[in-house]
């Protein structure tokens, strides 16, 4: 399918990680991109413009304006920003549930939310919660919806602590070992709803898990330890040296997860390319750190 026929895909959050991964996959289908931000003057914002996005500014406290922007809309594409305190998560809440009103308004056909796997359960994770409760509203809305729930980000592991130590590759996180950690890259979030946005994919039950590989944390630092070419460890610390109460809800939910099977299958059907870990590694040019020529940091 073609812009041609699926009309201009809006979307909102596209100067950030998802909403930039859901134009690149929009872009790359030959779509036509309108993309509702903040500061059209932005570097980020005048990036889009650069390679053809129609940029429309948003502000929440103008609903008329959102309206406007969503007009003649052939699908809508959105997420709510990251919050962690309670009155972040109200305002995430309310982000959404305007962005929602504005589609209903404009009677746009199709809209796809990127939610997040967890917020379809009883997580205790306040941020997921909160997409949860988006969810809701969009399904009381009566707009056609489909929703897109990522896993964790294999990008976070450019921040994650991936340490060299005495020629061995060290990673540690607060999750128990022998546990599948579910995880995806920006990029196959952004190629799934892409797809769906343009109808080029069904996805049945309107929701849809977005999870490309699922390792334990051994395997996980195994995957890094072959790429930087060194035997590898892994660590699992305790929730008690997280300090931010949102992260150690977040790592206890991911445990838990697990139990929760992976459809890998369904996210292949729609996008078979997609990444698995090892593929993200070589892929993204991550590089090993400097041996700290130290084992100091082992559990105990
Ligand atoms: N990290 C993970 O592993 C993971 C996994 C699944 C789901 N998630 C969820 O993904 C979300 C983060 O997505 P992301 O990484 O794409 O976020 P991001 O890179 O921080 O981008 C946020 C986007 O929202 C816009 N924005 C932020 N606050 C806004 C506001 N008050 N009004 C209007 N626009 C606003 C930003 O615009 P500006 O350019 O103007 O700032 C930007 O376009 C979070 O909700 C998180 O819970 C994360």
């Amino acid at each position: 399918m073609t812009s041609q026929d699926s009309g201009t895909v809006v979307v909102f959050g596209a100067t950030g990680q998802q909403g930039g991964a859901v134009v690149d996959g929009l872009l790359a289908r030959g779509a036509r991109v309108r993309a509702l931000v903040r500061t059209p003057e932005s570097d980020k914002a005048r990036a889009l413009a650069a390679r053809g996005v129609e940029l429309t500014a948003f502000r929440i406290d103008d609903p008329a304006a959102q309206v406007a922007a969503l007009e003649a809309a052939g699908a809508f594409s959105f997420m709510t920003p990251d919050s962690s305190s309670p009155a972040e998560i109200e305002d995430e809440v309310r982000l959404g549930a305007a962005l929602v009103d504005a589609a209903v308004a404009a009677r746009v056909p199709h809209v796809v939310f990127n939610s997040v796997s967890g917020a379809e359960h009883d997580s205790g994770v306040a941020h997921f919660a909160s997409k949860g409760r988006v969810e809701e509203y969009l399904r009381q809305s009566g707009l056609r919806v489909t929703v897109v729930r990522p896993t964790a980000f294999m990008e976070s592991f450019s921040f994650v602590p991936l340490t060299v130590e005495d020629g061995e590759l060290v990673l540690k996180m607060p999750f128990p070992d022998g546990v599948g950690l579910k995880l995806v890259a920006l990029k196959d979030i952004g190629n799934v709803a892409a797809a769906i946005l343009l109808g080029l994919a069904n996805v049945p039950g309107g929701a849809i898990e977005v999870v490309a590989d699922q390792l334990t944390g051994s395997e996980i630092a195994a995957a890094f330890g072959a790429r930087a070419g060194l035997p590898a460890r892994y660590e699992a610390r305790p929730l008690s040296d997280v300090s931010d109460v949102e992260d150690r809800a977040m790592f206890r939910w991911f445990a838990q997860a697990s139990a929760y099977p992976a459809d890998l299958a369904a996210v292949r059907e729609i996008e078979p390319a997609v990444w698995d870990l090892p593929e993200w590694i070589r892929c993204s040019g991550w590089t090993a750190p400097a041996d700290s020529g130290r084992r100091d940091q082992r559990a105990g």
